[in-house]
């Protein structure tokens, strides 16, 4: 049997996967993708509030596997392939619980749509962050042309897609494709998880639902959104969460959340 090509740990409220194949840079074929889904199913199952996603080794990931790319000879079924990949990474973005991309160093190709998929990243000062695609006669197939313009906006997103550029941490930072930028690996991975632990220590229903209107409510129109956070509102109002949390608030004490 081939060895695990990503680790999943919990440690108190928080997970941990990791993409390890650092000889390959932690390139995604097949096999890791699959195990990428498997370990979004143990997040969901898991008593863990959140998840940390981070590269083993050096990269982060660096892109679709391009030995098993380099076989997908025809439009059908590269089509299928990307496909695959984005049902994958979509169970990332609609996850229930949030996950942060720690990346700590090549987020290339794939690996950068990887990053794009949970719900906020971090990165280290050795990161290089860039969607290379198109040097390679490809264009972005995991998410890439549409989560980048989403988030950093149309004109940087094509600027960077078109021209296949790496750009380094402090950049990313300044276009928001990463919210903070680390020292090194290990202080991205404790405020990491320290964020964690302050929205685990939140109403639970309460984030769920704020995920939930984040990832229904932003693709349609403004009307759409309004509608999805006011249902959802709705929902979250009537919790037992929200009803301890207001009277915490009146009684001026801490609140003692349930989940519920
Ligand atoms: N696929 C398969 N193997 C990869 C890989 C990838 N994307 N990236 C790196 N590797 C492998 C290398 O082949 C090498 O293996 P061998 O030792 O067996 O030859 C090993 O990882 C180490 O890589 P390098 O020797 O190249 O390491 P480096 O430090 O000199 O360079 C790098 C690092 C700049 C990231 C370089 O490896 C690189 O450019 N990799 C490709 C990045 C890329 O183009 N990614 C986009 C892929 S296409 C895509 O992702 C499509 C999509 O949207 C779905």
């Amino acid at each position: 049997m081939s060895e695990p090509r990503v680790r999943f740990e919990v440690e108190g409220l928080v997970a941990t996967i990791t993409i390890d194949r650092p000889q390959a840079l932690n390139a995604l074929d097949p096999a890791t993708i699959s195990e990428l889904s498997a370990a979004m199913d143990q997040l969901e199952a898991s008593s863990a509030t959140g998840a940390i996603l981070t590269g083993g080794g050096k990269a982060f990931v660096a892109g679709a596997d391009l030995k098993v790319l380099s076989d997908v000879q025809t439009a059908d079924r590269a089509r299928g392939y990307a496909r695959q990949g984005q049902a994958v990474f979509g169970k990332i973005s609609a996850s229930s619980k949030p996950v942060i991309a720690c990346v700590n160093g090549y987020a290339l190709g794939g690996g950068l749509e990887l990053a794009l998929a949970c719900h906020f990243r971090y990165a280290s000062e050795r990161a290089k962050l860039g969607l290379p695609e198109v040097t390679l006669g490809l264009i972005p197939g995991y998410g890439g042309t549409q989560r980048l313009s989403r988030l950093v906006g149309r004109g940087i997103a094509t600027e960077l897609i078109l021209t296949g550029e790496r750009i380094n941490a402090a950049e990313a930072l300044r276009i928001g494709l990463v919210n903070q930028v680390f020292a090194d690996k290990d202080a991205m991975l404790a405020a990491a998880a320290a964020t964690l632990q302050t929205i685990g220590a939140h109403g639970q229903v309460a984030v769920k639902l704020a995920l939930e209107a984040l990832e229904r409510g932003l693709d349609g129109s403004l009307e759409h959104g309004l509608e999805v956070e006011a249902d959802l509102f709705g929902i979250a109002c009537s919790t037992k969460d929200a009803a301890e949390g207001i009277q915490a608030f009146i009684e001026k004490r801490p609140a003692e959340f349930q989940g519920k």
